[in-house]
């Protein structure tokens, strides 16, 4: 038996028993006569105490032990004569009688503690000795809670666990696809599914009505903090759905996750708001509320009035920043060279100070004087003491590096509270997006969103005025998940993909399966996907979801662990029947 007990779970009610513990050497200390350490597994951390004069040979095998190396010990539980409030296990430690090391360590390139000395990337290529800390196996535990509360509250409302394949045929989603060659068909390559979008919508053809999977996606695109080339989502959908239906399910999904898995309870229903209007009242489609600094439309107010940088903007936006009116020269200054940065691409930021007295000083006085500053402060209801920030251009651009703005103010005004959550559902996308470069629309979610019944007339008029039924949960500014209401009929598919510009043949040989499957009675259908890596460092406060992926992928995509990926041999390759274009830097 190598262990009775784990290190975690000795209390004072345990005195006098005898115990095995196996575990890890965190760290030991020598006192003179005794020597003292620290067994750790992933339960806890146990004292364990060797005494010199009682027991020498085993004391000085003691000493010898490094950090990391694996023991297992036998010896019976004593109240410890100083003890540590800080750990559980803290009042009791172990009389060791018996010691064997079951493997030695080398010196670990990091020290594995809850704070450790390691930078990022060495923890990286050492990932499996980062997963030994606290609080990163904190994170993985929390997912595992998540993960499985999921389980049970979809299986809990008639869900159905349904795998779906890897390896797919190349659909267009969005991203770009990871392919895979297919040795038995040359020349032919698989793709790694984005999403499982197709198939959970076969499924619904096939009579499933309810069907969840926690799994894999893989999209080929640049990453960020909130982005990985592979991540997990919960992938949902039903059957005979409308929009209010799959609201409902997925809002009392992420309700019972916060409770049973945080202790949280939300108030009262999420809000709701349509795109167009998070997109005027925050610049962003997945606005934070946790404060307030909306946008404020002044284009009207301070046009024609001489100042030419207003005067030839399509918009001007300005957003009040509560008690910032003394903000220093040098910390406008640092703003305004923020809001310029490549990045955000503003040309410029007007500032007006809101002083006590109740007059304005502005970085525009030249053009405006107290009277129409005035005006400007009551449109965002300002008050003595705070700051307005204006910036100005086009109408989409503006709104975006508002948003960045606001985002970046709130960070520093401490507003972004991790233990506050404020969820938003965004509904009414817009059905297409108007790709400037290519000249044509892309589906804004993806091909298979239907389009608004009450906007179904204006499709193939003015099809950027066309809304979706398609929907987005967003909590503290990030987008934790989204999804639609499909088209069911193949001949509004047909539509959409002819809108999409593809012909009729491109359609027939991208989605022919889906256009088939719909030939034999599809029923309406519906459905979403939270992405389960940002749901999980969503509730824990964090906006990296990386720390929550057991073996994640640096920015460039790498596994700096495995080193993937990397080139294959030359056998391998003439087997797929692929020879590399070796390209020169
Ligand atoms: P969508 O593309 O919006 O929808 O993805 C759903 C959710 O997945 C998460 N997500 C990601 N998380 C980490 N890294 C990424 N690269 C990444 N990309 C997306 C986000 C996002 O909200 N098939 C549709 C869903 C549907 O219509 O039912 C889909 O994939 O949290």
């Amino acid at each position: 038996m190598f262990r009775t007990h784990t290190c975690g779970e000795l209390r004072m009610d345990h005195i006098g028993k005898e115990v095995v513990l196996s575990g890890w050497v965190q760290r030991s200390r020598d006192l003179g006569g005794m020597t003292f350490v620290d067994l750790r597994d992933r339960y806890g951390i146990t004292q364990l105490a060797f005494n010199l004069e009682e027991n020498e040979a085993l004391c000085l095998q003691a000493r010898k032990l490094g950090r990391e190396f694996v023991i297992q010990i036998k010896g019976s539980v004593i109240e410890r004569s100083s003890k540590n409030k800080q750990l559980p296990t803290g009042e009791i430690e172990i009389k060791v009688q018996e010691l064997s090391i079951l493997n030695a360590s080398e010196l670990p390139p990091f020290t594995i503690e809850d704070d450790t000395d390691g930078g990022e990337e060495i923890r990286a290529q050492y990932r499996y000795l980062d997963l030994r800390r606290k609080p990163v196996q904190h994170k993985l535990k929390l997912r595992n809670q998540v993960a499985l509360e999921t389980r049970n509250y979809l299986d809990q409302h008639g869900f159905m666990d349904v795998e779906t394949p890897y390896l797919i045929k190349s659909t267009p989603e969005g991203a770009r696809d990871f392919v895979v060659p297919s040795r038995m068909n040359p020349n032919e390559f698989y793709a790694l599914p984005q999403s499982p979008q197709t198939f959970k919508q076969l499924l619904m053809v096939s009579g499933l009505d309810r069907y969840y999977q926690i799994v894999k996606c893989f999209r080929d695109e640049d990453l960020r903090a909130d982005r990985q080339p592979e991540f997990t989502q919960i992938d949902c959908e039903m059957a005979f759905v409308e929009q209010e239906d799959v609201l409902q399910v997925f809002e009392g999904l992420v309700k019972h996750l916060f409770q049973k898995v945080k202790g949280f309870n939300f108030e009262g229903d999420f809000p709701r708001m349509s795109y167009e209007e998070a997109m005027r009242r925050f610049g962003s489609d997945k606005p934070d509320m946790r404060f307030g600094m909306e946008l404020n439309d002044l284009t009207e107010l301070v046009q024609n009035k001489g100042f030419q940088v207003f005067d030839a903007a399509e918009h001007v936006s300005a957003i009040c920043v509560p008690g910032a009116a003394e903000y220093s020269r040098k910390q406008l200054d640092q703003l305004i060279d923020w809001v310029k940065r490549p990045q955000i691409g503003a040309k410029g930021m007007v500032y007006v100070k809101c002083l006590e007295d109740g007059s304005f000083k502005s970085s525009v006085d030249k053009f405006y004087d107290q009277q129409q500053l005035t005006q400007w402060a009551e449109q965002c209801g300002a008050h003595a003491g705070d700051l307005l920030l204006l910036l100005s251009g086009n109408l989409d651009q503006t709104r975006k590096q508002m948003n960045e703005l606001r985002l970046h103010l709130a960070e520093q005004l401490g507003l972004r509270n991790k233990n506050d959550f404020k969820p938003v559902w965004v509904l009414d996308f817009p059905l297409l997006e108007w790709d400037e470069e290519g000249r044509r629309f892309h589906a804004m979610h993806h091909p298979f969103t239907s389009p608004k019944k009450e906007d179904l007339a204006l499709l193939e008029s003015d099809p950027g005025k066309v809304r979706a039924n398609a929907y987005d949960l967003a909590m503290n500014g990030v987008e934790l998940g989204g999804g639609s209401i499909r088209i069911h009929e193949k001949n509004l598919q047909a539509r959409m993909f002819d809108l999409l510009g593809f012909s009729p043949e491109e359609a027939e040989e991208q989605f022919g399966f889906l256009m088939n499957a719909f030939r034999y009675g599809a029923p309406p259908h519906g459905g979403l996907a939270f992405g389960l890596d940002r749901l999980v460092a969503t509730m824990d406060g964090s906006e990296s979801i990386r720390d929550y992926i057991a073996f994640p992928k640096n920015n460039s995509g790498r596994d700096v662990m495995i080193d993937a990926p990397s080139p294959l041999a030359k056998e391998q390759l003439d087997e797929l029947n692929i020879s590399i274009l070796t390209v020169n830097d």
